[in-house]
């Protein structure tokens, strides 16, 4: 059946110049960031509005045709990128930012404004937002609130969901859920935005979101630290967080990551020797916290070499170390990313095993870890794999689930983890997923094929 009716319906919604069905238009919302996930569109729709979000996904119900709504397309799981012929919902028109409230410390954004616009907007106000992420030019609220992302301050702030005061929202059959209107307290049944934080584009699209913000500290203080073992770095990481409430964020990495960022952006080591593990420590405040960082620092035995910086500049020279991983890996290959947590006390025993695990079932790959420190979440890459070849992936997942973590602590299950989602998640859990997925979506119009395989939807 042609898709011209289909077309020229969504034209007259959208107007001509935001329905792109040009394959050469139409090819940068195939594909994800990595490489690894790309497939067909239909067609790519950029409404302008809520109601026009509406419009797009009633004609789509009508038509049978899936919908995969995309934000900044910076996700990492395939959870943004069409398969095979639906229709791409863009966000990227809904920009509006409204009704900040000064005394609330809360602003209105339409799901399509980058992080880095939304502190762009708050910080003349003294604002800025809690999450923050190496992608923040690109990445949206509402691609942040569907992943419900993590970034860089979760241990200071939390993830996106914290962020989240409240939500409008488009589902499957078009109809409008929304719960804007800011009180503080609200026990008014199910909290839908709640519930469609983290769902990966599998129950609503997403249009505007409430959000919380943090006040704006005046100072910053980064300390990278070298050390002998990951279990000295997570020593120092604890005492300084229970010492120092300023602490915003603690970021580990490792020489096989350090390497490949210092050749990929032509960066000098920051020491002149490696060291097995890489500490990054930022504290934020009202007054300068540098002093009080590094009297935490003082006594631990455990620091090999050390460099601070506290101006701009400095800082994000130390950040870069951290910061560069993503497109260091990327520069080398088309990676396999898992995003993993585990318990704090059996981290090291976790990054010291991984690599390992993987070398059994494949020789020649590459593993290169970096994370979270805080909450035990570490990113394992890994490279040099054929791309269906999944056994390394399967080794590494099974034991995370073994050690009592999460076989996706941040990045969500998308279309690249559904086959792990038992691995963590009972059979009554993902039952219970499934029964509101078709409660929501009863059609699978929505993201097919995410957090779920295809044939279990519905
Ligand atoms: C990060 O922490 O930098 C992101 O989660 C991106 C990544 O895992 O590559
Ligand atoms: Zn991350």
């Amino acid at each position: 059946m042609t898709s011209e009716p289909l077309f020229s319906a969504l034209a007259s919604v959208v107007g001509q110049a935001h329905i792109l069905t040009d394959p050469e238009l139409v090819a940068t919302y195939e594909v994800d960031w990595t490489g690894r996930f790309r497939g067909r569109a239909l067609a790519v729709v950029r409404p302008g509005d809520t109601a026009e979000v509406s419009a797009v996904l009633r004609l789509c119900a009508a038509a049978r045709v899936a919908v995969v709504p995309q934000g900044g397309n910076t996700g990492l799981v395939g959870g943004g990128v069409p398969t095979d012929g639906e229709v791409v919902l863009s966000s990227r028109r809904l920009t509006s930012l409204t009704d900040l409230d000064i005394a609330a410390g809360e602003v209105t954004a339409g799901a399509g404004v980058t992080l880095e616009a939304l502190n762009a907007f708050v910080r003349p106000h003294g604002f800025e937002f809690g999450i923050d992420l190496a992608s923040r030019g690109s990445a949206t609220v509402g691609g942040m609130a569907a992943t419900n992302a993590g970034g860089v301050n979760v241990l200071r702030h939390g993830m996106m969901r914290a962020q989240i005061a409240g939500m409008e929202a488009v589902l499957a059959d078009g109809s409008v859920v929304s719960r804007l209107a800011g009180v503080g307290k609200d026990n008014t049944g199910y909290d839908i935005p709640q519930l469609l934080t983290g769902s990966e584009g599998t129950l609503a699209v997403i249009t505007r979101l409430r959000l919380r913000l943090v006040r704006s500290r005046a100072y910053r203080a980064v300390a990278l630290l070298a050390c002998d073992s990951l279990g000295d770095a997570i020593a120092v990481a604890l005492r300084v967080r229970r010492d120092l409430p300023t602490l915003d964020a603690a970021e580990a990495f490792f020489p096989e990551g350090l390497d490949l960022v210092c050749e990929h952006a032509g960066l000098r080591p920051p020491f002149g020797a490696s060291y097995a593990a890489y500490l990054l420590l930022e504290c934020a405040a009202d007054t300068d916290p540098a002093g009080g960082l590094a009297d935490a620092l003082l006594t631990a035995q455990a620091i090999r070499d050390s460099a601070f910086a506290t101006d701009t500049a400095a800082r994000q020279r130390l950040w870069a170390y951290r910061e560069r991983h993503t497109e260091a890996i990327n520069a080398a290959g088309v990676p396999q990313k898992l995003d993993v947590a585990v318990p704090l006390d059996r981290l090291a025993s976790f990054v010291a095993a991984a690599p390992g695990l993987v070398r059994a079932r494949a020789a020649g790959a590459r593993t290169v870890i970096f994370g979270h420190l805080a909450e035990g979440n570490m990113h394992v890459n890994i490279l040099g794999l054929a791309p269906d070849d999944e056994r390394a992936a399967d080794a590494v997942l099974r034991f995370v689930a073994e050690l009592g973590g999460s076989i996706s602590a941040e990045h969500g299950i998308g279309r690249a983890k559904t086959r792990w989602l038992h691995l963590t998640r009972s059979e009554a859990d993902v039952a219970a997923m499934r029964a509101i997925k078709h409660a929501l979506d009863p059609l699978g119009q929505l993201n097919p094929g995410v957090i779920f395989p295809v044939r279990e939807q519905g």
